[in-house]
């Protein structure tokens, strides 16, 4: 193994930068394989800092031509992170720094910096600079404490160039930008080619007029107007409901096929992968949609929660994610309903924050060391960091949170912020002392809430119990402060107690309701108020009833997922145990209600996922196979289709008349629709019924789940062959053509169906889309098929991050985070999981990215 581990980054090592920089100039002489930079800084010593130190500057993978201070040549010191000078060869006050840099675009296959992203002969370039790829652009003091205001010249064939701020001049082959705002280097943005926009414009509220742009490439023009109805949107609600106006003339997005993460906000200038921007309803799903527009907000969000206040540091990442999640899950909410969004925001955070609390990779929403940052855009940042919020201003209520909020703007905006100052700015408006609340912050791994209950002598009261299992580097964890909305309901299921939020905050504590007739039912953690497991030792009679009456609709789905969960589990321990008729009789009253959303309807009936019944008989003990999961879920569904009155008869009522459109009651009644399609395809020969899906389709929506249906059923070679020859050249679409086959392919076939698409002529592996649409989805999306208990699922995903890993580590990384939960599993795949992370270990090249990755996955083998 290798044992060269590159030295670990402490947030305790802090040090306040010991130059500034005021202004950058930066100009740009675009050549696909040897493009000109040279950037000029006015630099002068930070007061803040101890004087006389050293001038080091980031720089990676460049060739520096020459170097310049105040006019003079200079000769730094050349290393592989930077370069330095020392203190003796600088002027005493401020200077002017100029280099010229030659960096190959084109070769930069790992998408930071400034690369190339070509559609058949037509190249553009971006720029992905967030966390540290500005660094490969020219040499600077790449960190987020230091803000200069910059002047950006593009020189380039291409007739679009276009950088942050306003336009200030163009002519033919070149064009200037300025943006006033100060910013850290990793807001920068450069994009050039051969680009159309989409146009609009919105009037702020204090009467500024605004110019909109969604750059695409030619032929997608008709495919940015969804986006733009979600931006005109999501500037009006940040305005509505945070006070905040955008603060330039002029604001653009650029859709870009070659992407590492979802979208990047470059002030002024958005940089997103295409898949989030571009939508038809003939090729975007209602999903697609749902996504396009809460990341269209999150990036427009972050002009105030990133931009104007960024971090002082990576440490305090989740300072710009966790509160711009928070605000796009509350746009979400007003967009498409509070029920629905929760527990879609629930489903994501179990699925992948929990599961990374529970293994080798868990770390605090704010780390205190990391050897990669870009392996820190994790759920925990990014969604655990959000529940914190959520719980913060649950604890402060809605006006102390929105009173916080406007401290922080005022006294903040233009800064470069830690955790502390965010926390003082709600201690400061609201008067709240939260220094036990900050644990949230340091303290890794979800609690686990033990509820008992007690009734006498007409007191009601729960007994609670909180507990931090141990996670990397933290071996005992001190209370945490969460706040449990409760409410309680009568035997006939009415509401006798509202929801009230019991705010936790020591290991026991007792809760007391007086003056009850009867013994109520509880119902706890509404709304999932905290990210916690709950252990509530209820029986079935209990879950039953308050599916059918818990007048929280989060708790009455979350009800049916507790019930089908624990008889998934009895069943996976029994092959011949059928599902108990009372749930299923309970779903069916789901499904009877006419006053129930239908969006809530399917949520209601649909399946625990096998990865989150893992998660739940795991936390038991339980070793359990994953494919015996599967296989007791399609017997529960079988169950369930059987006992659903004229279910055919149903879907054909679902049946949305006219054209489509992609808003949420639409959407809902499709999605209940495919839930219930799926359900039938239990019953009877799938493929008619698919099949005749299939050809009806006029939306995508629509044909991803009948063809869905179809590879379940091995029953997809037609539909497959039509869908790819309409769709060849849509790679947005062709990439739902692989990911529907390694994810609905049965699992016993689904190593073999992968391995097959990887020597497709389409598998455009290099490009990050098409390679998680393929070994992400099936790793991710397929879990029994890729857990196959020969280890075949490992080995072929194993190959492939090797393959990925010299080319892009960073998306190679974060996919290696697939075996995270090995730990879990019995001790046949254990060894499986094993022999494959140490292969990766065993690389004498393998990138810091994916080397600290896999390092911490096998540090948990002790
Ligand atoms: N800041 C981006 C966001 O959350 C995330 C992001 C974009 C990113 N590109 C990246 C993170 C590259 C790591 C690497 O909105
Ligand atoms: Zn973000």
């Amino acid at each position: 193994m290798r044992t060269d581990q590159p030295p670990a980054i402490r947030l305790s090592d802090y040090r306040p930068p010991a130059f500034l920089v005021d202004r950058v100039h930066l100009s740009f002489r675009l050549d696909p394989k040897a493009t000109r930079v040279t950037a000029r800084l006015a630099m002068r010593p930070n007061p803040a800092a101890e004087p006389g130190e050293d001038l080091w500057l980031d720089g990676r993978e460049l060739t520096l031509i020459a170097a310049r201070i105040d006019g003079a040549d200079v000769t730094p010191q050349i290393e592989p992170e930077g370069l330095r000078l020392p203190a003796a060869a600088l002027p005493a006050g401020a200077f002017e720094w100029v280099c010229e840099t030659e960096i190959d675009p084109q070769g930069n296959r790992a998408l930071e910096g400034l690369y190339t992203s070509a559609r058949g002969d037509n190249l553009m370039y971006c720029t992905q600079c967030e966390a540290q790829g500005f660094r490969k652009i020219t040499y600077f003091p790449d960190r987020p404490d230091v803000m200069a205001v910059y002047t950006v010249r593009i020189e380039g064939d291409a007739p679009v160039l276009l950088s942050n701020g306003n336009p200030v001049a163009s002519g033919p082959g070149w064009a200037e930008w300025h943006d006033p705002w100060p910013k850290p280097s990793y807001l920068f943005a450069l994009v050039a080619g051969d680009l159309v926009s989409h146009d609009d414009s919105f009037t702020t509220a204090s009467g500024r007029d605004v110019a909109l742009k969604i750059y695409v490439r030619p032929g997608d023009e008709d495919k940015a107007e969804y986006a733009m109805d979600a931006l005109k949107r999501s500037m009006a609600w940040d305005e509505r409901v945070y006070g905040r106006e955008y603060d330039l003339d002029l604001f653009m997005i650029v859709a870009v096929e070659d992407f590492n993460a979802g979208a990047m906000e470059n002030k002024g200038l958005n940089i997103f992968n295409a898949k989030y921007v571009l939508a038809s309803p003939e090729t975007a799903t209602d999903r697609d949609y749902e996504l396009i527009e809460g990341i269209i907000a999150h990036e427009y969000f972050h002009n105030w929660t990133g931009n104007r206040i960024t971090c002082r540091d990576w440490f305090q990442l989740c300072l710009k994610e966790g509160l711009t999640v928070f605000r796009d899950q509350q746009f979400s909410a007003d967009e498409r309903g509070d029920a629905v969004t929760r527990i879609d925001n629930v489903l994501a955070l179990r699925a992948r924050q929990f599961r990374e609390d529970a293994g080798p990779l868990a770390h605090p929403v704010r780390p205190e060391e990391y050897i990669e940052i870009n392996n820190f855009y994790t759920a925990t940042v990014y969604e655990k960091g959000a529940e914190v919020i959520r719980m913060l201003r649950a604890l402060v209520g809605a006006e102390g949170y929105r009173a916080a909020l406007d401290l922080y703007f005022d006294r903040h905006d233009g800064q470069a912020c830690t955790i502390e100052d965010w926390l003082t700015v709600f201690e400061d408006a609201t008067g709240r002392d939260l220094r036990q609340f900050a644990r949230w912050y340091s303290q890794a791994g979800t609690p686990l809430v033990t509820v008992a209950e007690d009734w006498a002598d007409g007191v009601f009261t729960l007994r609670l119990r909180q507990q931090t299992p141990p996670t990397p580097g933290q071996a005992d964890k001190a209370p945490q402060v969460i706040p449990l909305a409760v409410g309680l309901l009568g035997a006939d299921g009415a509401e006798v107690v509202q929801t009230q939020v019991l705010e936790m905050t020591e290991t026991e504590q007792s809760f007391h309701f007086k003056g009850l007739a009867a013994r109520p039912v509880p119902s706890v953690n509404r709304g999932f108020s905290a990210p916690v497991i709950l252990e509530q030792r209820i029986d079935d009679a209990r879950r039953a009833f308050l599916l059918a009456h818990d007048t929280d609709p989060f708790n009455r789905w979350e009800a049916a997922r507790d019930y089908m969960r624990a008889m998934i589990g009895r069943m996976v321990a029994d092959p011949n145990l059928a599902p108990d008729p009372a749930l299923i009789a309970a779903l069916v009253a789901v499904l009877e209600d006419q006053g129930l959303d239908p969006a809530f309807q399917a949520l209601c009936v649909g399946p625990p996922s096998v990865e989150d019944v893992f998660q739940a008989l795991s936390r038991d003990g339980a070793r359990p196979d994953p494919g015996a999961i599967h296989a007791a879920t399609v017997r529960l569904q079988r169950a369930l289709a059987a006992a659903i009155p004229d279910l055919a008869g149903r879907v054909a009522a679902l049946d949305t008349p006219g054209p489509y459109t992609p808003e949420a009651g639409a959407a809902g009644r499709r999605a209940l629709r495919g839930r219930l399609m799926a359900l039938l395809t239990w019953t009877e020969p799938a493929a008619e019924t698919a099949r005749a899906a299939f050809d009806a389709a006029d939306n995508m929506t629509e044909t991803m789940q009948a063809l869905g249906l179809l590879i379940r059923a091995g029953q997809a070679g037609a539909a497959l062959s039509a869908f790819y020859d309409r769709w060849r050249a849509d790679p947005n679409v062709l990439d739902k053509w692989f990911s529907a086959q390694a994810t609905a392919t049965p699992p016993g076939q689904a190593v073999e169906a992968v391995a097959a698409l990887t020597g497709h002529a389409d598998f455009d592996w290099r490009v990050p889309n098409r390679y998680r649409a393929l070994i992400g989805a099936f790793a991710a999306g397929n879990m029994a098929g890729f857990h196959r208990a020969d280890g075949a699922g490992y080995a072929l995903v194993t190959d492939w991050l090797i393959r990925l890993d010299p080319v892009n580590p960073q998306t190679t990384a974060r996919l290696a985070g697939v075996f995270e939960t090995w730990r879990q599993f019995d001790e046949d795949r254990q060894a499986l999981m094993l022999t494959q992370l140490q292969r990766l270990a065993d690389l004498p090249d393998l990138s810091k990215n994916t080397g600290e990755i896999v390092a911490r996955m096998l540090e948990a083998q002790g």
